[in-house]
């Protein structure tokens, strides 16, 4: 047979929408065709003859599988984070990165929220209780902490924390953040005022969010000596990476009462074993990574992966290109 005239291009799962097919009629498209990820040394087979790399947030794309794909001439990542991705290295080659930022925000930012809600309202504790079934109800039933009218904590005021910043006010809550770069712009729309240092936010807010990137630096961000400095009552949300939090300190704070309760889209490790700590803890509310899952923003952020990867084909500027050199922003 013939070697086809069209790119190679290799993807990691099947994408909601047509996107895929899009990208079917412009190249020769190698689909893995289950739902879990692909077992290593099939994508590193994969890779060696593609041109184009579709993943997504969750397959590691490090220097030896960048190795073993000497042809790749883009990578696009179907998520706004790229932690799974050795930057530096498709830098040195001159290799261009997209992923999904803006598409993604506001789901994400909605459940961030609902997470909140959920901890700090004590939703898990509620639903285990209805399942258990319960008998009468009291007025000193299941006391939770408010969220409207509260002070919020925000660590990380890029896209998504700004989306869960204007949740906030919608809430009547006053909106504390912390981050790498001052954002004057939020804090004249929404009022949210700035903590230079992480222990001054945790210790003024009454609920913490998370919407930062995980990077060599944030690693544990959230350990002993954070979570010590938020206030017993607080709620803390992680809807960002898993690795930003030390699961074992939160697990011991969640279980000496140093804060209230936690409500986690990601974990470390992810997924969570059941018979982890976290998991049986009844202050702690886990999901499945879900932040950007509605069907509308996750056919969305396929057509951008596609469109990112298409035009990186082409030799064209991308459309999300991965920012650099250190993305702080979600
Ligand atoms: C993202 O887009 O980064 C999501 O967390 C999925 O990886």
């Amino acid at each position: 047979m013939a070697p086809s005239a069209l790119p190679r291009v290799v993807a990691t799962r099947r994408l909601p929408g047509t996107a895929l097919d899009r990208l079917a009629a412009a190249s020769d498209l190698w689909v893995w065709p289950e739902r879990g990820p692909i077992p290593r040394p099939a994508l590193t087979e994969q890779v060696g003859a593609a041109e184009g790399l579709l993943c997504t947030g969750v397959d590691p794309v490090d220097a030896a599988l960048l190795g073993a794909a000497p042809a790749l001439r883009a990578i696009s990542s179907y998520s706004v984070g790229l932690d799974n991705i050795d930057l530096a290295g498709c830098a040195r080659r001159g290799l261009p990165v997209g992923h999904t930022p803006d598409v993604l925000t506001e789901s994400t930012a909605d459940i961030a929220f609902g997470l909140l809600l959920a901890g700090a309202r004590r939703f898990k504790e509620g639903l285990d209780l209805v399942r258990r079934g319960w008998d009468y109800w009291y007025p000193e039933m299941l006391l939770g902490e408010d969220v409207h009218s509260s002070t919020i904590g925000i660590v990380g005021l890029g896209r998504i924390g700004t989306a869960v910043a204007r949740r906030a006010a919608g809430f009547g809550m006053r909106i504390l953040y912390h981050d790498r770069n001052r954002r004057p712009e939020a804090e004249a729309r929404l009022g949210a005022a700035f903590r230079a240092t992480l222990p001054a936010l945790l210790a003024e807010s009454d609920h913490v969010v998370l919407t930062l990137p995980l990077t060599p630096e944030t690693y544990h961000l959230i350990g002993a000596t954070a979570l010590a400095a938020m206030k017993p009552t607080a709620t803390l949300v992680n809807a960002a990476r898993g690795p930003l939090v030390d699961p074992d300190a939160l697990a011991r704070a969640l279980r000496a009462g140093t804060i209230a309760a936690a409500a986690l889209d990601v974990t470390e490790p992810e997924p969570l074993p059941p018979d982890h700590s976290l998991v049986g803890l009844p202050n702690c509310t886990i999901l499945p990574h879900l932040g950007s899952a509605s069907r509308s923003t996750r056919i969305a952020m396929a057509d951008l992966a596609v469109a990112n990867l298409l035009a990186g084909l082409a030799g064209d500027p991308l459309p999300a290109p991965a920012p650099s050199p250190s993305p702080q922003t979600r």
